[in-house]
């Protein structure tokens, strides 16, 4: 098997994520293979915003306060979860579908090069020695969150991608049984 398809195998989210992070500098090629997506019309139907450091703060409150308008009784067990939630990373890319009316090219088709773009990220990340996951949760549809972090009313966010350093080994790897899913026609 050769190296690259052996990568993809190997492919693993990581919820325990410990700095370094990438930097600004090493994520440029990354974003660079995102964006080699599949991309009808050339839409580019895709935007990101990093948060780091002290960001990751404001982030948590401005989840914090998007809990509180979903659910005014929100605990402050709940609260605190919510507002510690990114600074489960060192890097937290949020990922944004930048939707438009197009003859040829339905939302449906911008979502999926969104999602495609976003997952090259992760495995941009990877390839690159860094780990992540991607995450999304209430916060992610929370018109709240989305005003904070400035989207348009044509935008969506598609998700959070934790991105850092793995801490620990990884879990047991599952292989599916192709079959099950793949079939001639
Ligand atoms: C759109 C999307 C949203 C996701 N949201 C979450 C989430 O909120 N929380 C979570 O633990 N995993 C979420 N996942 C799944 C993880 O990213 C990851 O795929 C899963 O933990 C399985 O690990 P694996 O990628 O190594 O197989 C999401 C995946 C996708 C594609």
């Amino acid at each position: 098997m050769n190296e690259e398809l052996n990568f993809l195998l190997q492919r693993a989210s990581c919820a325990r994520l410990a700095e370094p992070a990438p930097s600004a500098e090493e994520l440029e090629p990354m974003f660079a293979a995102a964006m080699r997506a599949p991309d009808h019309a050339r839409l580019r139907p895709w935007r990101f915003l990093c948060v780091r450091g002290e960001r990751r703060v404001e982030l948590g409150q401005r989840f914090r306060e998007a809990l509180l308008v979903r659910d005014p009784a929100a605990d402050s067990a709940a609260q605190d979860k919510a507002a510690n939630a990114p600074l489960r990373a060192p890097l937290l890319v949020v990922a944004i579908a930048s939707i438009s009316e197009h003859p040829k090219v339905p939302p449906i088709e911008q979502r999926l090069a969104a999602g495609c773009a976003t997952y090259g990220l992760l495995l941009a990340a990877e390839a690159s020695g860094y780990a992540g996951i991607w995450r999304t949760g209430e916060v992610a549809f929370d018109r709240t969150v989305m005003n904070a972090l400035g989207l348009a009313a044509n935008e969506e966010i598609i998700g959070f991608l934790y991105l850092g350093t793995r801490e620990g080994d990884c879990r047991a790897l599952p292989r599916l049984a192709v079959d099950q899913y793949v079939a001639e026609w």
